[in-house]
């Protein structure tokens, strides 16, 4: 089934429409932003993160320096040996605790950088103290750090 309009309700309709656009379009201008209002949206919506590329001085201050080689036995000893070793938890000989050490260090070096290596089986001295990131040459390094400060 069709139904014809007569030609007068066509036009009327084209005029309803046009006015509609017309109202959409000015409305749609009347929300234009002024420059400070724009800035403060762009403040309210902006990343709270910004991804900073290696290198590139212009955001997030200094780049974190990539660590070149290996790290002192004193930084390994601080990230990875500290817990146990300044506490004395479960009975870690102690930095410092000359007495502690008398017995370790007469057994030589060697010994002492294959137990920091390899760990003391059946106490909580684990292989490389645990730090699973650590070279062997970190290891070892740490080990003198303690040595050298325990005697
Ligand atoms: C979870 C605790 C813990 C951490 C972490 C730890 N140690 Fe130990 N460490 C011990 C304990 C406990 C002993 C004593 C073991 C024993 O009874 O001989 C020990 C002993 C040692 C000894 C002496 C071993 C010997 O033969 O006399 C060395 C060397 C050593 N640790 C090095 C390290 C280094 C290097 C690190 C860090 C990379 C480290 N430890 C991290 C608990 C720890």
């Amino acid at each position: 089934m069709r139904a014809y309009l007569p030609k007068d309700r066509l036009i009327m309709i084209r005029i309803v429409m046009t006015a509609i656009a017309l109202v959409a379009a000015m409305t749609a201008s009347a929300i234009e932003l002024n420059d400070s209002q724009r800035a403060a949206i762009e403040e309210r919506i902006a990343p709270v993160g910004e991804v900073c590329l290696q290198g590139d001085s212009s955001c997030g201050g200094a780049a974190v320096a990539v660590s070149s080689g290996p790290r002192s036995g004193k930084e390994v000893f601080d990230a990875a040996c500290m817990a146990c070793h300044s506490t004395g938890a479960g009975g870690a000989p102690k930095l410092g605790d000359v007495a502690a050490w008398a017995d370790r260090i007469a057994k030589g070096s060697d010994a002492l950088h294959q137990s920091g290596l390899q760990g003391v089986p059946g106490t909580s001295m684990m292989a490389k103290g645990g730090c699973m990131n650590c070279s062997d040459e970190e290891v070892i390094a740490a080990v003198d750090y303690m040595v050298e400060g325990s005697q």
